[in-house]
C-alpha cells in the first residue's frame, strides 16, 4: 500500500498566489452551503477572507501538503486582529498572561476536506501558541469553522455580524478554548516540516 506523504511547513511570501487560489476554491466550495454565493464573493472582495502578510511575516502561518499537493493553510497569531486579511490590522502584540491567542485563516482544499487536515492544523497552532505561553484561544468562526473548532473544545461567546459589503452582513461567532494545563499527548506519527518535526496528535 503507498501512503500518502503529509508534510506541514510554515508559509513564506512566495507561497502567497498559492495560497490564494486555495482560499477561493475553499471558500467558494465549502461554505456555499451556508452562505449566500453574493457574500462569499463580496467576503472574499473586501478582504474579510484573505490573507494577512502578518502571520506570514511572524511564521506562524503553516500550510499542509498531502503529496506535495497544497491541501489546507491556516494559523494562529499573537497579534490582536480577530480575522481578515489586511483589511483591517491591529498588530498589537498580546500579553500571554492576560490574552487569548488567535486562531486564523484556516481553508482545507475541497478535496481534502473531512480528512483531518483542519484538526492537525489547529493542533499545530495550539501547540505553538502553547509554546509561546498562551493558555486561551480565541477565533471568528465561519458555519463550517463552527463545526470543526465546536468538536475541538471551543465555546461559543457571541455572533458577530461582520459588514462585506453590498449591503450584505456575513455572519460568524466568536469562539473561545483554555488550554488545558498538560500538555497535548504526543502519540502520533512525526511530520517533516523541513527545520522541524511536527507531530501529529489524533483528535481526542
Ligand atoms: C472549516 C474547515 C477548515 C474544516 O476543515 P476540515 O479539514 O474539513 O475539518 P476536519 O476534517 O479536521 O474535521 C474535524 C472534525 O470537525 C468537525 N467538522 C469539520 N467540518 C465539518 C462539517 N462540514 N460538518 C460537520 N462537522 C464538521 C467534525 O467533527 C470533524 O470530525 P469527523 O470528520 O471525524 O466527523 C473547512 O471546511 C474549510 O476550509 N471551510 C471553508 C473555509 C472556512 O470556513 N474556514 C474556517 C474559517 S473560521
Amino acid at each position: 500500500m503507498k501512503i500518502p506523504t503529509l508534510a506541514v511547513r510554515a508559509a513564506t511570501l512566495a507561497d502567497i498566489p498559492d495560497i490564494s487560489n486555495l482560499m477561493l476554491l475553499s471558500a467558494r466550495e465549502l461554505t456555499k452551503d451556508d452562505y449566500p454565493a453574493e457574500a462569499i464573493e463580496s467576503a472574499l472582495q473586501c478582504g474579510a477572507w484573505g490573507i494577512d502578510t502578518q502571520l506570514i511575516r511572524d511564521e506562524t502561518y503553516y500550510l499542509v501538503f498531502v503529496e506535495k499537493v497544497l491541501a489546507a493553510c491556516g494559523g494562529w497569531s499573537f497579534r490582536r486582529t480577530l480575522f481578515g486579511g489586511e483589511s483591517s490590522p491591529d498588530d498589537t502584540v498580546l500579553d500571554p498572561a492576560m490574552d487569548a491567542a488567535r486562531i486564523r485563516a484556516f481553508f482545507v482544499h475541497p478535496c481534502f476536506a473531512r480528512r483531518g487536515l483542519g484538526a492537525l492544523l489547529l493542533r499545530c497552532c495550539e501547540n505553538a501558541g502553547r509554546i509561546a505561553g498562551f493558555r486561551a484561544f480565541e477565533l471568528a468562526a465561519t458555519a463550517g469553522g463552527e463545526r470543526l473548532y465546536g468538536a475541538n473544545g471551543y465555546c461559543a461567546v457571541q455572533p458577530i455580524d461582520h459588514d462585506v459589503g453590498n449591503g450584505l452582513t456575513m455572519r460568524g461567532l466568536l469562539m473561545r478554548k483554555r488550554l488545558s494545563r498538560s500538555p497535548e499527548v504526543t502519540t502520533g506519527p512525526q511530520i517533516s516540516t523541513g527545520n522541524t518535526t511536527v507531530v501529529a496528535t489524533p483528535t481526542p
